[in-house]
């Protein structure tokens, strides 16, 4: 496996790196996340200025929405009948070819920063903070797929794809990074694709499409195709022309999509239950730190989000870790995702079921550290909440939320911690906040998680420096992990080598 460990010692995330392509957010009302053409700071509050004024301008968007919303059956056969054929041509023109038109995608993705940006934060209430890195994020995908599609030509015994049609399904929390990366890595091997929005997220969707187009992408080649879930949603999953599907979501979609086609081929990223784990080894400011921001990033929407935390020995009775944790949790801004004062954003729909009640509700044994609160009447703005005594086996140590809300567990030692850690269905992301190189080593070594991060946060994995990809229920049909060195390797065919004489 390639899991990906960070450095013993505090990680500075890579973004610094990155840092001559983009402007990065930085705090409070000077956001710099404007275009890249004017990076200026006056240039940003005026950009931000407009974003405060009022909803964006939705008609790049509107335009892409209106000529590829589809409810014919007829239509969704010639649209999977003419990428199919499309894509004979473009898997034949090899992998340097198709590199090159990646490189383009990248550029045309970081002119379309702001739209995607402004869109993404309207549309799914994604803050703009949270938003920036998603597209420089799908910038590094085209980049490193372009660079893996080039590597193709030079392994003996691989070709192209012959799967003619890919259908991308990506998730609406992560509209713009996974949902490129996912399009570019089937166009990367030779496919054509058909791209189907979340429906939460189908104007940012189009957004994305029309960057890839600008870029010389042909629409025949890759479609976007905006239809419901439940019309012909259904037809689409299913349909003979369709050769394979790239979907991000829950377990419980994947499992739809299977009920909908015994023999579909699919590779899926699905749901984490996710927990860091503190030890008394551990840079307890940084650990607070990181444990909120992976816990109440996109109010908690992320598959990778910390759900648990996990304290051992003398943390879980350290007041300086709890008091800080409240504090920190308290400090965070709730509102609209286009205020650039927001550190948490809405939920995406209001508060129901299961999360309603992780909300609301505790079990047996259990108390509020912080309570969540609701702000307004709708029931999207919640602010995060912290519950203590989370105990073994219990029904919020092993569902997925994905939602504003944290629970703390304790452990005796670090072995207890790493069972507690393990007991979940899912294997998506850990992490382990500790100094001490043995406790590190014997965590790596037990953990069931397909990405592991070490003293940093558990979400925002970095394209190439972080494959990431889930085990156990964090994945369906076992696809190589994205944004890593072997993400095309399951998408092309191989064909037997000769044997030597
Ligand atoms: N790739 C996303 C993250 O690492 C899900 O947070």
């Amino acid at each position: 496996s390639l899991a990906a460990v960070g450095d013993k010692v505090p990680e500075t995330n890579r973004v610094q790196d990155r840092r001559s392509e983009k402007p990065r957010a930085i705090h409070g009302a000077e956001y710099a996340g404007a275009p890249d053409t004017d990076p200026s700071l006056a240039a940003n509050r005026a950009w931000a200025a407009r974003l405060l004024r009022g909803a964006p301008d939705t008609s790049l968007g509107d335009a892409v929405l209106a000529a590829s919303r589809i409810d014919d059956t007829g239509i969704l056969d010639r649209v999977l009948d003419t990428v199919g054929r499309s894509a004979v041509g473009w898997a034949e023109q090899g992998g340097e070819e198709r590199a090159r038109v990646l490189e383009r995608a990248a550029a045309a993705l970081a002119a379309l920063r702001a739209d995607l940006l402004e869109i993404a934060a309207a549309e799914t209430g994604k803050t703009l903070a949270e938003g920036d890195p998603e597209v420089s994020e799908a910038i590094d995908f085209a980049r490193y797929y372009a660079t893996l599609a080039r590597g193709l030509d030079e392994i003996p015994g691989v070709t192209h794809t012959s799967a003619r049609v890919t259908v991308v399904a990506p998730p609406w929390n992560f509209p713009i990074s996974i949902a490129a990366g996912s399009v570019l890595a089937a166009l990367a091997s030779g496919s054509g694709v058909v791209f189907t929005p979340a429906p939460q997220a189908r104007r940012t969707g189009a957004v994305l499409a029309e960057a890839l187009w600008q870029a010389g992408i042909p629409r025949e080649l890759l479609a976007f195709v905006d239809i419901d879930e439940d019309g012909l949603g259904r037809t689409l999953i299913s349909h003979p022309l369709v050769d394979r599907v790239l979907l991000t979501g829950s377990w419980d979609t994947a499992a739809l999509f299977r009920s909908w086609r015994h023999d579909l081929p699919l590779l899926a990223e699905t749901s984490g239950k996710n927990a860091i784990i503190v030890t008394p080894s551990a840079d307890l400011d940084l650990a607070v730190a990181d444990v909120v921001r992976s816990a109440f990033g996109h109010a908690g929407q992320k598959c990778s989000a910390a759900s648990l935390v996990i304290l051992v020995g003398s943390v879980g009775r350290s007041k300086r870790f709890l008091d800080q944790l409240v504090d920190a949790t308290a400090s965070l801004r709730v509102g609209s995702a286009l205020d650039p004062h927001t550190t948490m954003g809405p939920l995406i729909e209001p508060a129901s079921g299961k999360l309603l009640s992780a909300l609301t509700e505790l079990e047996a044994g259990q108390h509020w550290l912080v309570e969540p609160r609701r702000l307004d009447a709708e029931g999207r703005l919640w602010t995060p909440g912290v519950r203590d005594r989370v105990a073994e086996g219990s029904e919020f140590h092993l569902t997925e939320y994905f939602g504003p809300v944290l629970g703390i567990m304790r452990a005796p030692s670090l072995e207890r911690a790493i069972e507690l850690q393990n007991a979940v269905p899912y294997g998506l992301t850990a992490g382990l906040h500790s100094l001490d190189p043995l406790e590190i080593a014997d965590w790596l070594e037990t953990v069931e998680a397909g990405n592991l991060y070490v003293n940093r946060g558990i979400t925002g994995a970095i394209v190439r420096r972080h494959p990431f990809g889930g085990w156990k229920r964090s994945n369906v049909g076992g696809g190589a992990k994205a944004g890593g060195p072997n993400a095309l390797l399951d998408l092309v065919d191989w064909h037997p080598l000769p044997l030597p004489p």
